[in-house]
């Protein structure tokens, strides 16, 4: 199946105020209540995206009370079937740098208190598998646009889910890489398991804007602006080709 035969979603997180976009957009009530915000279209070439904020319009919607359910639920009754999530992370692995972006293959979840699940006062409860967590042909699609395109992108890697808003300790950094983790965001979790329950391909594509707390040399916000520009403009060329020009 082509790319271009799909309804793709986008989540776009707090990197991406300015993604240019000023048409309306939908506003879609759900079982589990209304979304992060409008639901907008971008128009790529000859295909159409939706758009979603993860943040809402105005950012102010902090990691631990997004309506993740509502953002999954509505993208899947405007029938979408597969989902970029664009968010950003903080760095723990040493071979890799602010500025870059990444496409993790695995997660850890911190995270509490999130309504994490579509199985609530239903007659069905599936135990989806979550061995892999995050869509592998996807990934794979990602990937290869990236490669055309020379953007850098690091293939893989074990995002752990935190529950923010604030950055974590030096300690919970320490105790993240001991448990394997590469990089460290905060909204992974639970659009993924949420994706896998509403059989949504998911996918994350990770902007590195930060050395994660007690890593690097300076204080985490110093270069936090220039890094995030940077990853921006690699993960909106990837986007761009990958919708403009994949096709199988
Ligand atoms: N920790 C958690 N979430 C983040 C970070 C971080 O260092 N940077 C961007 N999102």
């Amino acid at each position: 199946m082509t790319v271009r035969e799909r309804q793709f979603a986008i989540i776009a997180g707090s990197g991406f105020r300015d993604f240019g976009v000023e048409a309306e957009g939908r506003l879609v009530d759900t079982p589990f209540g209304a979304p992060s915000g409008p639901i907008r279209t971008l128009v790529y070439a000859d295909h159409s995206v939706f758009l979603l904020p993860r943040h809402g319009d105005d950012l102010l919607i902090p990691p631990h009370r997004i309506n993740y359910r509502a953002n999954m639920q509505a993208l899947k009754m405007l029938g979408v079937e597969a989902v970029i999530g664009l968010n950003t992370v903080g760095v723990i692995n040493a071979s890799l740098h602010p500025g870059q972006i990444a496409i993790p293959d695995q997660l850890l979840d911190y995270t509490w208190g999130r309504e994490h699940s579509i199985y609530e006062g239903v007659e069905h409860i599936d135990h989806i598998d979550f061995t892999q967590p995050l869509t592998e042909t996807l990934r794979q699609d990602l990937l290869k646009i990236a490669d055309d395109a020379g953007v850098d992108i690091h293939d893989g890697g074990i995002y752990a889910t935190t529950q923010g808003p604030r950055l974590e300790t030096a300690a919970e950094v320490d105790r993240l890489e001991r448990d394997g983790a590469d990089f460290i965001g905060m909204t992974a979790m639970p659009e993924a398991a949420l994706a896998r329950e509403l059989d949504l391909d998911y996918a994350c594509l990770s902007l590195i804007v930060n050395y994660a707390a007690g890593r690097g040399a300076k204080p985490i916000h110093d270069d936090l602006e220039a890094a995030t520009m940077m990853a921006k403009m690699q993960a909106m060329k990837v986007l761009r080709l990958f919708f403009e020009v994949m096709e199988e």
